[in-house]
């Protein structure tokens, strides 16, 4: 699978701007590479009115959850106890895995005690709507006229996993820019983070109007679950790690990903809701980069060894089977495309396209990752 050619360039070109030439020449020495990571139990919880009577039993629960959490980097293994009913929510604690961060997330994972953490949806909630800026990039009102009502619902669920990421990615760069408070960063990377945490609120606004518009009513995020507070990055190693795991990989992946929706969509409100969402998720990999690059400049050696062996790890992903994910009802995929929702090949497809084409070939350029035939993990398919 080939990526767009002209977003794949010129992301590749801001990439490179932002982490070098300058620094590049600072980040040489191969490193190891390192594993998957382990499988922990978690809990999770799913909306459930009072008036529905009891939670779903254990393997009811498991399908119910697989729903929600659906990504391939956060697949729900199994139920591992009964219910906690409270506050209109059923909560379990599961086992998930977390294969890897290569899979195409639309934003920054809110990461707590190594598990990605999103809001449980709350129904006729309207603060969470698009307003402003968003109501005039004008992708909160989609056509609804040629769908079927099974397909509003499968673009109702679509959009609304779309916007619990996003709105956790409001999080994650309000701890973001803490992290950099706390390591000595420069005014711009923190003002940066905090641009960027506003550009997430918008995402999350467009996501929750698009979910609420094929829903036919309002639906927001419950509070997010932060259990006992949040840590910010005790070094410049951790802060390098997540900046690469969660931007450098995470976020270039998530730009090309809307990139690619916006190319497949013919609605127009969804088309300006991705044109915005993807423009602004190359803006946060540029910074993801940047980071990066002050951080190997300020920390020297031990940082660069940890981001190498993120791109490692990139790297020894493609080399896995792809995560299976569903395919849309026959014959309906290209209407549910028109709208943003993408079949379950170009789900598996497009993170590795996006890894293989654009990833390490501009982790390779800035010398923090050699391929296979150097001494690597696994060479990159194509390069801009
Ligand atoms: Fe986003
Ligand atoms: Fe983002």
């Amino acid at each position: 699978m080939l990526l767009d050619q002209s977003f794949r360039r010129t992301l590749i070109a801001r990439l490179l701007l932002s982490a070098g030439p300058s620094t590049a020449a600072a980040l040489l020495v191969a490193a190891p590479g390192c594993g998957g990571e382990p499988e922990a139990a978690d809990v999770r919880c799913f909306e459930w009115p009072e008036e529905l009577g009891a939670c779903l039993d254990r393997r009811q629960a498991v399908e119910e959850l697989r729903t929600l959490y659906p990504r391939c980097n956060d697949y729900i293994e199994s139920v591992e106890s009964d219910a906690v009913q409270r506050d209109g929510t059923c909560c379990y604690e599961v086992t998930s895995r977390h294969n890897s961060m290569y899979c195409g997330v639309p934003g920054r994972p809110f990461t707590l005690e190594g598990h990605r953490r999103t809001a449980v949806p709350r129904a006729a909630d309207p603060g969470w709507l698009a307003r402003g800026r968003e109501t005039r990039a004008g992708g909160t009102m989609p056509s609804l006229a040629e769908l079927t009502d099974e397909e509003r619902e499968t673009l109702a669920e679509s959009w609304l996993r779309s916007a619990l990421e996003e709105h956790a990615s409001v999080a994650s760069f309000a701890r973001f820019a803490l992290d950099l408070m706390a390591l000595g960063a420069p005014s711009s990377l923190v003002e940066a983070a905090h641009i960027a945490a506003l550009d997430e609120v918008g995402h999350a606004r467009l996501g929750f109007s698009l979910a609420s518009a094929y829903r036919g009513e309002p639906v927001g995020p419950a509070a997010l679950p932060m259990p006992g507070g949040v840590p910010v990055a005790a070094d410049l190693v951790s802060l390098a790690r997540a900046a690469a795991e969660e931007g450098c990989v995470g976020e270039t992946v998530a730009a090309l990903m809307a990139a690619e929706q916006r190319a497949r969509a013919g609605d127009p409100a969804v088309r300006a809701a991705l044109e915005a969402i993807a423009e602004d998720e190359a803006r946060h990999a540029e910074l993801a980069w940047l980071t990066v690059a002050w951080a190997i400049g300020a920390g020297g050696e031990p940082v660069r060894r940890a981001v190498v062996e993120v791109f490692e790890a990139a790297a020894l992903s493609l080399g896995r089977p792809p995560p299976a994910a569903a395919e849309p009802p026959r014959g309906r995929a290209a209407a549910l495309a028109a709208h943003g929702h993408l079949g379950g090949a170009e789900l598996r497809e497009l993170p590795r396209a996006a890894l293989a084409q654009v990833v390490l070939p501009c982790a390779r350029a800035l010398g923090l990752w050699t391929p296979a035939d150097a001494g690597g993990a696994v060479a990159p398919t194509a390069s801009a």
